[in-house]
Parts: structure tokens; C-alpha cells; sequence
């Protein structure tokens, strides 16, 4: 696969599980649990699917380098987002857990942190992208 196909379905998979993330808590929010359950799960298989793309494409190209005037910018929104890409894992594993097993307390306390975790690297791996195309 190429650069440019695997930049874009990952641009598309995480933005797609960023946004159904959000719907997901509107959805709760109004008390339609099945489509919260629909929503969330359908995320995590897209955060699935851009591991996959990500990690066909870590391993095929190398790192482009960001030679923009804003590097300090770049590093702080680079570093963030891979240091909560990888928290964002096990936290999505343990509040789905909690979800499906219905051990609804628990849910409820770790999954405002998966959220906001989930959009956080959601919309930072768009800016990367971003830094990358303008710098
Ligand atoms: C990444 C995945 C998920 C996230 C980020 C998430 C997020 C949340 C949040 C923030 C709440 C609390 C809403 C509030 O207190 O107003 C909640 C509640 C709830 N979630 Fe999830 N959720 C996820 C997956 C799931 C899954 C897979 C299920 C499966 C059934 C589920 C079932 C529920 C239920 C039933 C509630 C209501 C709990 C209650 O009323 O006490 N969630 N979720």
C-alpha cells in the first residue's frame, strides 16, 4: 500500500472513532444505552483498524521529519499524542470490559477519562498530519 493510501485511511479510521466517540456520549447522555453500546464499540473497531494502518505503515516508510517553523509546538502535540495513544489502549480495553459486563460503577468512573483521552489523540494525530502537510 502506499504513503499517501495508508496516511489517508488513517486519517479517516481515527477521525471516524474520534467522532462516534463523541456521539457515544451524546448518546448516553439522553439515555439510549444500545445506541451508546453501538456507537463505542463501532469506534473501537475503527481505532483497530488505524492500528493496523498505522502500524503497516511504521514499519514499510520512515518518519517524515516536520521542518516547519513551529518545532516546540510540533514535539509538545507529538509527544502528548503518542504518550496517550498508548494509555488510550488499555483504557479502552478496561471501560469496554466494564461496559459489557455491565459492571456499570466502574464504567462510569474510568470512561470519562477514556473519552477524553480517545478525542485527544483523535484530533491530535489530525494536527500532526496537518503540521506535516504545511511545515
Ligand atoms: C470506549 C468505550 C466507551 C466509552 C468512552 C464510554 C463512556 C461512557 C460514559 C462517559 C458514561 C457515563 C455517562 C454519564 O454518567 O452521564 C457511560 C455510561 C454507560 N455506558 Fe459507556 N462507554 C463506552 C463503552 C460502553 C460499552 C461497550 C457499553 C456496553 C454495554 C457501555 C454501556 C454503558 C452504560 C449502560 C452506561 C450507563 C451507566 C449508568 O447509567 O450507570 N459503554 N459510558
Amino acid at each position: 500500500m502506499s504513503y499517501e493510501l495508508l496516511t489517508g485511511l488513517s486519517l479517516i479510521t481515527i477521525g471516524l472513532s474520534g467522532i462516534l466517540i463523541l456521539s457515544g456520549l451524546v448518546l448516553i447522555k439522553l439515555g439510549k444505552r444500545e445506541w451508546h453500546r453501538r456507537a463505542m464499540l463501532t469506534a473501537s473497531i475503527l481505532a483497530l483498524l488505524f492500528l493496523v494502518f498505522y502500524g503497516i505503515k511504521y514499519f514499510s516508510y520512515p518518519p517524515k521529519p516536520y521542518e516547519g517553523p513551529m518545532k516546540g509546538l510540533y514535539l509538545f502535540v507529538l509527544i502528548s499524542h503518542s504518550i496517550l495513544a498508548a494509555i488510550n489502549l488499555p483504557l479502552a480495553v478496561v471501560t469496554v470490559f466494564f461496559g459489557l459486563t455491565g459492571r456499570l460503577e466502574k464504567h462510569r468512573k474510568v470512561a470519562p477519562y477514556t473519552a477524553g483521552v480517545w478525542i485527544y489523540v483523535a484530533i491530535t494525530g489530525w494536527l500532526i498530519y496537518a503540521f506535516l502537510s504545511i511545515g
